[in-house]
């Protein structure tokens, strides 16, 4: 059996196998509910066998979104169509966890398929439209593109108040039956920008050393912690490093933060990378599995992401110990049976053919006895 198909387990919490679904806005959500558009997205992923899914970037608060159209979790009318999700995934051998967002400087801006601020005046109230004027650490636009605003640089009541806004979304997630809380401090968004010196020019407790720029992770970290059952990972995803060649956050500051994360309470670092207009590192296969690597070693489980979908890589990834858990977004976007085809490439026919759905194993196996494939242990010599 691979590692990549082997039950891991965090805390109370086992999954069937080590893949995960990484969270992916989808920009379809009306006041922040989610709807059939985010059941049938999540849902495939279940059947597909992928062991835990992650869901997208929800906004702890509405000002929070990235756009409009982000799911939310402010709210308690936004925890039953989240249910229905979850309880979906736990009926089909899934864990699923949701990632709590606050895009900070970079909010308000389009649905990005839109290419713009495309939404007519008949269309908007439909779509559930509003714009504002985005928060951030620092008074400082995320770039000139027009799309984006010079932010308000939030004051200390309106950091207690996010704070409080990740602590109450954490509560509403469990009352949806969440296994796992991921939060996003990756990709540019507000606590990446309080965490980079190229967001965050404070003056205060909350900037300058890398000390005062932790601390606002640390304070969200130990709100949500108080409230998420200790039975529960918690997750939290950050960009390893900006990618700036300097003055930006780097490897080294991502490793600084594993003690006092650990000390929290965190369980799992998803490793991703960048989010600041004009920096990023050069994308390839298993192009972010040295921060993954990097993070494991300093004594913090870890997942890998980015360009994973070859099973062999992801799977060699595991073996030398490198990461934990293998995420997936545009790979699982591609072939929602990802998982499933993965566990055949890797372990053969026989007992495979179970991570399909009930209803699909048995005239799956068929199918594949008629062409001939999949019968056997890839290890095992042909007849
Ligand atoms: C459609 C789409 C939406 C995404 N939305 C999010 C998100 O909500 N939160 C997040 O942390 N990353 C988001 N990402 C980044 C992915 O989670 C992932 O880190 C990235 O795509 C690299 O993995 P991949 O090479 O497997 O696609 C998104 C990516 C895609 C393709």
């Amino acid at each position: 059996m691979s590692k990549l198909f082997s039950p891991f387990v965090l805390k109370g919490l086992t999954l069937r196998n080590r893949t995960v679904v990484a969270p992916m806005c989808q920009y379809r959500a009306q006041h922040g509910l989610a709807n059939d558009w985010h059941f049938v997205h999540l849902g495939r992923f279940a059947l597909g066998g992928f062991g835990l899914v992650i869901v997208e970037a929800t906004g702890v608060v509405p000002e929070g979104r990235i756009s409009y159209a982000d799911l939310g979790l402010w709210d308690d009318a936004q925890i039953a169509p989240l249910a229905r999700i979850v309880d979906f995934h736990h009926h089909n051998g899934a864990k699923i966890g949701i990632q709590l967002a606050h895009a900070g400087r970079k909010a308000s801006t389009p649905v990005w398929w839109r290419g713009g601020f495309t939404e007519t005046e008949a269309e908007k109230p439909a779509v559930g439209f509003t714009h504002w004027v985005p928060v951030a650490p620092s008074a400082i636009p995320h770039s000139d593109k027009p799309e984006f605003q010079t932010p308000l640089a939030l004051d200390q009541a309106g950091i207690d108040a996010t704070i409080k806004g990740f602590a109450d979304a954490a509560i509403r997630a469990d009352k949806a039956g969440f296994d796992v809380v991921e939060l996003h401090a990756a990709h540019g968004y507000l606590i990446n920008q309080f965490l980079s010196p190229i967001a965050n020019k404070r003056t205060d407790q909350y900037g300058g050393s890398r000390e005062n720029r932790m601390r606002f992770l640390l304070e969200v970290t130990d709100a949500v912690r108080a409230v998420w059952p200790a039975s529960k990972p918690l997750f939290v995803r950050i960009s390893a490093t900006d990618g700036a060649s300097e003055g930006g956050w780097t490897l080294e500051d991502s490793v600084a933060l594993v003690a006092p994360l650990k000390a929290r309470g965190v369980d799992m670092l998803h490793c991703s990378s960048g989010g600041f207009d004009g920096y990023s590192i050069k994308p390839g296969p298993a192009y972010q599995v040295p921060f993954a690597e990097a993070v494991r070693a300093a004594g913090m489980p870890s997942i890998a992401v980015g360009l994973l979908d070859d099973p062999h890589l992801a799977e060699s990834v595991l073996d030398k110990g490198e990461a934990d858990l293998i995420a997936l977004a545009r790979g699982a976007l591609d072939d929602p049976n990802w998982a499933v085809h993965a566990h055949h490439i890797l372990d053969g026919g026989g007992q495979t053919y179970d991570l399909w759905p009930v209803e699909a194993r048995g005239r799956i196996r068929d199918m594949d006895r008629v062409l001939g494939r999949r019968q056997s242990d890839p290890a095992a010599p042909k007849p």
